[in-house]
């Protein structure tokens, strides 16, 4: 009997689950997807019963529930804070104790009851800790057989990094970085300075660091400031914060606003109000502090490992920006980072652990990326896709073969429409990867405006990624590897790239933004970098079929992809989500499988009979 082991991350944010079968991933996805609640931090019923269905199994079936943490020592992190830092906390302790002690305290009896009310009364429960879980998802889904490990995160029960090694099917954690002295809050304060929000605004203010202009005396006098009153930086990468200028162990906010407001002379951006420069700078300063601790930490993992390759999790692992540096310092030979950083791969790593760590079995598939893509999420077939037709009466045209539905998107992108593209089964991770992506022409000089605002109704500074073909990597970018998860950020390649117009520095934002800056400007980022996504031929054969047919007719082999979703919402996950979606926003096409649904054409039921007889529909 085969041993499946069940992750779960619940109850903070990001729940999410993951199935392991005798070491193999066979499915993991984020409850969002399905409730349609962004970050949303319920039990993960639907991911659980969507797992188990995938791998045809009954929770009886299975041989352990592995929690992606350990709740009693996340409570007695929560009780010393209060208790160290009283009485200065007291009126959020009174606040949120009673949360803690009544869902952290009790998390056994609370996962329990959820258990048994999906049927099963008495699961084997395992909780290996928040870190040792980034750490397995980092570890033992990447192609080596040795590695240093990195995890950076807000915090776990304690820890907020950790350093490690990975040996076969053994992980030992060698140092450990504690709350509050956090790298992923200290970001999330200035994320939360900056105007964004916390746990979701990160990456905007990541996007936003770029227009802060680099080496200028401001930027310089910012970070100098960060690094003398906020951080105490240490030569082996870790540091202590100055917990004066910082609300989030005791208080409910992030920042203590008037210290930070006297140290900057800037006061906090209010939500949706303009960017000014000021802020673009101090967005740089702190990517820039970001960027020197984790090449400091990561010199440190190679110095007590002596590793050629690292792997990474934690949320601060999806700064790709920090993490393209990391690469190109040659630290490391090799560079492998969790898709799922954030906390919902906590429960992939989770069941990772469980049967590596727990049943303490052999390692399995060294040499290949085990993640299949991250492709991990579940997929509908045409009989799902036509009930939406009807229920909608949506236009559409339906394609025998797979090829003829590539002509016609490519053809359709290289217009410069914007095409949904909805295809096998739903991404892991925060990252859209071809699966339920919205994509584009990136050579069209408007697309990245058409994009940001007819689309995804966001802000137009956030830059958007490309998706090329591996084997086309060499044409655009420089770059020496594959980057399947969107992770790695390099520059495009300088004959690609254009010149900047006289007096560009002063010019507004938007300006700034859409001035074209090479022969792609849609993925092209300001300092002429790319968030790069390979596909590869075998791990993603329907998506790179649709880019190779772009590249027979117009020479690209790269196209815009961005997540199919609209601002505030979590990606779509049915073919009801994605039409829906499409319709509310100004979308050219939407493809679904083998089906093309449009806004203008008038439904093709002359061949109704057909599809209904060849798919069985009721
Ligand atoms: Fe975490």
């Amino acid at each position: 009997m085969a041993d499946a082991i069940l992750g779960v991350s619940a109850f903070y944010h990001d729940s999410a689950a993951a199935l392991v079968i005798d070491g193999e991933i066979i499915a993991a996805a984020h409850e969002e997807r399905f409730t349609r609640k962004k970050h949303d931090s319920g039990f993960p019923r639907h991911e659980i019963t969507y797992v188990l269905e995938e791998a045809g199994l009954e929770l009886e079936d299975i041989t352990a529930v592995a929690f992606y943490d350990k709740p009693y020592l996340k409570c007695e992190r929560l009780l010393e804070t209060y208790h160290s830092f009283a009485p200065r906390g007291l009126k959020s302790f009174l606040s949120a104790i009673p949360v803690w002690i009544k869902e952290k305290l009790f998390m056994r009896q609370m996962l329990r009851a959820e258990f048994e009310k999906l049927g099963c009364s008495n699961p084997v429960l395992l909780f290996p800790e928040h870190h040792l879980s980034h750490a397995a998802s980092a570890f033992y889904p990447s192609p080596f057989s040795a590695a240093a490990i990195l995890t950076l995160d807000g915090v776990g029960e304690w820890a907020t990094c950790t350093i490690g090694v990975g040996r076969e099917n053994g992980i030992e954690i060698l140092r450990e970085l504690d709350f509050p002295h956090s790298l992923g809050l200290l970001y999330s304060a200035f994320t939360a300075y900056c105007g964004f929000k916390v746990n979701s605004g990160e990456y905007k203010l990541m996007g936003l660091a770029p227009y802060g202009t680099v080496g200028s005396p401001q930027v310089e006098k910012w970070k100098a400031l960060i690094l003398s009153e906020m951080v105490d930086l240490r030569e082996d990468g870790s540091f202590l914060l100055n917990m004066e200028y910082f609300n989030y162990a005791t208080g409910l906010t992030m920042c203590v606003n008037e210290k930070w407001h006297q140290l900057f002379g800037l006061p906090q951006r209010q939500a949706e109000t303009a960017l000014d420069q000021n802020y673009m700078d101090l967005a740089l300063a702190i990517q820039e502090v970001t960027e020197e601790i984790v090449l400091l930490l990561a010199k440190t993992a190679q110095g007590l490992t002596q590793c050629d390759s690292l792997v990474m999790a934690g949320g601060v692992a999806l700064n790709c920006v920090a993490n393209g540096k990391l690469l190109r310092s040659g630290l490391f030979k090799d560079l492998w980072i969790q898709p799922a950083s954030g906390d919902a791969g906590g429960a992939l790593g989770a069941a990772l652990a469980g049967w590596y760590i727990h049943l303490d079995k052999p390692r399995k598939c060294v040499g290949q990326d085990a993640m299949k893509g991250s492709l991990l999420g579940p997929e509908y077939g045409a009989k799902k896709i036509l009930k939406v037709a009807r229920r909608y009466q949506a236009p559409h045209k339906a394609y025998e073969d797979f090829a003829g539905l590539c002509l016609d998107v490519a053809e359709l992108l290289a217009e410069g429409q914007v095409v949904g593209w909805f295809q096998g089964r739903m991404e892991f991770g925060p990252r859209a990867l071809g699966n339920r992506s919205i994509l584009g022409d990136a050579r069209h000089p408007e697309m990245q405006k058409k994009l940001n605002l007819k689309i995804k109704y966001r802000e137009g500074f956030r830059p958007f990624a490309p998706s090329v073909n591996e084997e086309c990597i060499p044409e655009f970018f420089d770059l020496d590897r594959p980057s399947p998860y969107m992770l790695l950020v390099a520059p495009v390649l300088q004959k690609r790239c254009k010149g900047l117009p006289e007096g560009y520095q002063s010019l507004p934002l938007y300006d700034r933004l859409y001035h074209p800056r090479s022969d792609v400007p849609a993925i092209t980022h300001i300092d002429y970098s790319a968030r790069i996504q390979s596909v590869n031929k075998e791990v993603h054969p329907k998506y790179w079929q649709l880019i190779d047919t772009f590249r027979k007719s117009t020479g690209y082999g790269l196209i815009v992809n961005t997540s199919f979703n609209v601002r505030g919402e979590p990606i779509v996950c049915t073919p009801e989500d994605a039409y829906r979606c499409f319709m509310a926003t100004e979308m050219d096409y939407l493809a679904i499988g083998d089906f093309l649904f449009s806004k203008k054409e008038q439904p093709h039921y002359a061949d109704r009979d057909y599809w209904q007889q060849k798919y069985e529909l009721d």
